[in-house]
């Protein structure tokens, strides 16, 4: 992790002067004739983003930043925040006027967000940042957590399948566990087959052997908050094999892992008082003779038998044993974040995660502390409609609905099928990727829900 971009104590920082359209021409009536007549002439506009350093004239630095219509929305603020981490010069920064108000801490955090880089297979370690001094209402303790949260789970995805698979992932796992004094608990091999069967069907055909991470930072009489990633280390669709353009990306098939294990090292770090669990399927689908097969029957951990429609539809495999193993223990709060359908996408696109849950308030109230932060989430139905798409004509479900609608909402159906009590369980089918390039959101790896349910979490518990 680089080191953090938001610090406490910097020197001679340059000033940092947000202005908003309205105030640009009040804040140039103050200032000296000479900036007066130089401003409108160097050809900025106060639009969101856009900066202008201005000359030097009583010797200090001064960064004109354009503030576009308004700062009202935490996402223009964050955003605007990363711009600036991201692209500044390097050199300490400071903003003239701090909001005072939890706008500082979602533009410091955006600030944070602009500095991400993945360098582990570049030769240069990358240019100097920028950096900003922490704004008064902004915890450095919230900054750091979230940092540390976002960071692990975009340089887990980001990792290409050949440097994470199984193993790998059980190793960062136990980075978390360490780091947060938890323990990792790991189930292999024949009891893997026994306690996990769908796990290790879907993980049969690879020569990297799959496992179930269960990570626990134990805290009894707190409540109980259990996370389930899926842990896709590659997704080559199986035997049902994807096409080249489809199985690109699939390295990130363990985006969901990633960000439950991004939720967990920010819930240390923040010490929120939680019983907390963490469930991985960990695993890779492979084409292999040892692959499990389309037209498979398997009898899950739950004891419901799934014939296997699609080996594409791995992920709802291997997350129902571990959704019901989570049942066992019977949290307050169950929340699995799972790049589980390319449909989510279809759906609401790659910026906006859709979240069902079996209770509409829970959902709602995590929807809009996820607006609050800027890790926007969206709620969608379990259509109990759909249901009569997960049958099968030999065994209790089918695991791939044969109309293709609803691709999302049909793979939550089949989920909630394994979870003890849906009302107090979230899924979050997460896409884990940005394909553009922009400030803060470089190409590449995306923590999507990762500040989201961690800010809900602390709300709820802390
Ligand atoms: N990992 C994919 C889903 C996915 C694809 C997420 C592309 C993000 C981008 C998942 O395992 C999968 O392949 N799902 C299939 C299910 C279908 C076979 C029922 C899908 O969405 O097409
Ligand atoms: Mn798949
Ligand atoms: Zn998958």
């Amino acid at each position: 992790m680089p080191a953090a971009t938001v610090v406490d104590v910097v020197d001679q920082p340059s000033t940092l002067r947000l202005v908003t359209e309205r105030e640009l021409p009040q804040w140039l009536a103050t200032q000296s004739a000479a900036l007066q007549n130089w401003l409108p002439r160097s050809g900025f506009k106060p639009e969101h983003g856009r900066w202008l350093a201005l000359p030097i004239e009583s010797g200090s630095r001064t960064v004109l930043v354009g503030a576009g219509e308004a700062l009202s929305d935490p996402a223009q603020l964050l955003w605007l925040g990363a711009g600036l981490g991201d692209r500044l010069p390097p050199g300490d920064y400071a903003l003239e006027n701090e909001f005072a108000d939890a706008r500082d801490e979602i533009i410091a955090t955006g600030w944070t967000l602009g500095s991400y880089r993945f360098n582990r297979y570049r030769k240069s370690a990358g240019n100097a940042l920028p950096r900003l001094r922490r704004p008064g209402a902004a915890s450095g303790d919230t900054l750091a957590a979230m940092h540390a949260g976002t960071w692990l789970a975009r340089d887990l995805i980001n990792t290409p399948a050949n440097d994470m698979g199984p193993a790998e992932l059980e190793a960062a796992a136990r980075a978390v566990a360490e780091q947060g004094g938890g323990e990792l608990q790991v189930t292999r091999g024949s009891l893997l087959t026994t306690g996990f069967p769908l796990v290790a069907a879907v993980g049969q055909g690879s020569p990297r052997e799959p496992r179930l991470l269960d990570l626990r930072f134990r805290k009894p009489g707190a409540p109980k908050v259990t996370l389930v990633g899926k842990g896709v280390c590659f997704d080559t669709g199986g035997l049902d094999i994807k096409p080249a353009a489809g199985m690109l990306l699939m390295k990130k098939d363990m985006g969901g892992a990633a960000c439950a294990l991004g939720v967990a090292r920010a819930l240390r770090l923040l010490a929120v008082p939680v019983d907390l669990r963490v469930l991985i399927p960990a695993v890779e689908n492979s084409v292999d003779g040892a692959s499990f097969r389309p037209g498979d029957v398997w009898r899950s951990r739950k004891g419901l038998t799934v014939e296997i429609g699609n080996t594409d539809a791995e992920g709802r495999l291997v997350l129902a044993d571990a959704l019901h193993a989570a049942g066992e223990d019977s949290p307050d709060l169950l929340i699995d974040f799972a790049t589980l359908t390319g449909a989510a996408r279809i759906a609401l696109g790659p910026e906006l995660p859709p979240v069902f849950g079996g209770d509409p308030q829970l959902v709602a109230s995590l929807v809009q502390q996820g607006a609050a932060v800027a890790d926007p989430l969206w709620p969608m139905p379990l259509w109990n409609g759909y249901e009569d798409e997960l049958s099968s004509r030999i065994a209790d479900l089918n695991n791939a609905p044969s109309s293709g609608l609803a691709g999302s909402i049909t793979a939550a159906l089949f989920l909630r099928r394994f979870v003890a009590d849906p009302a107090r369980w979230l899924h979050l089918d997460v896409y884990g990727w940005n394909p553009r390039d922009r400030p803060g959101r470089p190409a590449g790896a995306e923590a999507h829900g990762v500040r989201a349910v961690t800010a809900w979490l602390r709300q709820k518990f802390g």
